[in-house]
């Protein structure tokens, strides 16, 4: 099933969350405007807002008797809504910190406009966050908020710190991509269920499938990197340029000796970067295959699907104990589709 379909089953609350989104975008000035324009251009997946929609109304299924999930009230939107805008304005940042010239399958505003102009748009999404989310006038909802935005510059800054060395280890990358993703997922879901008054154990279950989910979310991504036949709207070998160790590399390395990971980390820091002349480039797409060849000989994609389906498992597990409705299945569907999605 993919994100289209399961959206779907949630037709009102969807539309009140795409409401609130797009009129939430006005800005004052010309440039903002034109920029706000251009970057809503290509939505993307909008993963985290479903994943807390569903929860909202999984976690009031048995409240209503139509089964159609009850209080999906507006305070609930609005979590969905700024987690898409956190998630949006974390792009915006991200693609400064990588230096990154394509999102969504077209150029990235820092490449298009300026790095500037991607960072002060990614502090206009935030504070329009900010603004959605008090009138929930929930101290619950804003410190799961405060700890993810936190939590996601830290987890881009130790992977900054991780890159410069090469010397990314399977616990780092965890709680790496743990601060980057899973935390905005986590809060998210957190978030949803303190808006409809979940008890306490209905939060921490919410949390813990959250956490797992982009903990796997996360994982696939990675393995995008390492497909290039997957037309993911990625530009696969982009992680080897920007000198990143992720999943695919750190399986590869587990079945390789101290001297073959030192040769390939020794590629690695060889690779130049991506305004390098054309001969450099050549030279560039070379070793990334060579390193392509090294991952796909050592099982390293196998290693990372395995580790995946092991994170998907346990999202899926922590549901048990939310009563069970179709918001309930469809929360199943979304983790089945978040470990085999190809976009
Ligand atoms: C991209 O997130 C960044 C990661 C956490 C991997 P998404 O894949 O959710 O991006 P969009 O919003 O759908 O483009
Ligand atoms: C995405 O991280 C940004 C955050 C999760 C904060 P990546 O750099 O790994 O993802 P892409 O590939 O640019 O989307
Ligand atoms: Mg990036
Ligand atoms: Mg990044």
């Amino acid at each position: 099933m993919d994100v289209g379909t399961i959206k779907q089953q949630i037709p009102e609350s969807w539309k009140a969350f795409e409401t609130l989104f797009y009129n939430s975008l006005s800005a004052r000035y010309e440039l903002m405007k034109e920029i706000i324009n251009y970057s809503i251009k290509r939505t993307g997946k909008q993963v985290r807002p479903l994943l807390g929609l569903l929860l909202a109304h999984a976690l009031t299924a048995e409240e209503d008797n139509t089964g159609r999930g009850g209080a999906v009230n507006d305070s609930a939107i609005r979590c969905a809504v700024a987690s898409e805008m956190i998630h949006t304005a974390t792009l915006l940042h991200d693609d400064v910190a990588d230096e990154a010239n394509m999102r969504r399958g077209i150029p990235s505003v820092r490449s298009l406009y300026s790095p500037s102009a991607s960072v002060l748009l990614g502090d206009f999404w935030l504070s329009r966050a900010v603004a959605t989310l008090i009138e929930t006038k929930n101290f619950d909802i804003f410190s799961c908020f405060a700890r993810s935005i936190e939590d996601l510059a830290e987890g881009e800054m130790l992977e900054m710190q991780k890159t410069a060395d090469l010397e990314t280890s399977y616990d780092d990358y965890i709680r790496i991509i743990r601060h980057k993703t899973a935390s905005l997922f986590e809060a998210t879901a957190a978030s949803s269920a303190y808006a409809v008054n979940a008890p306490a154990e209905m939060v921490n279950a919410a949390r813990e499938y959250a956490c797992h989910l982009g903990l796997s979310f996360q994982m696939r991504d990675d393995i995008f990197d390492y497909s290039p036949n997957l037309n993911t709207g990625k530009v696969p070998g982009s992680d080897l340029l920007e000198g990143k160790i992720t999943l695919p590399l750190l399986g590869a390395f587990a079945s390789s000796s101290k001297e073959e990971t030192n040769r390939i980390k020794e590629k690695i820091r060889s690779l130049e970067s991506e305004s390098a002349s054309e001969t450099a480039r050549d030279r560039n797409a070379s070793i990334i295959t060579e390193i392509y060849d090294f991952i796909t000989e050592k099982g390293g994609i196998e290693y990372s699907n395995r580790i995946l389906s092991e994170e998907a498992g346990k999202a899926v597990d922590a549901l048990s104990v939310i009563p069970d409705s179709k918001y309930r299945q469809q929360l199943v569907s979304l983790a089945i589709y978040v470990g085999s999605r190809t976009i």
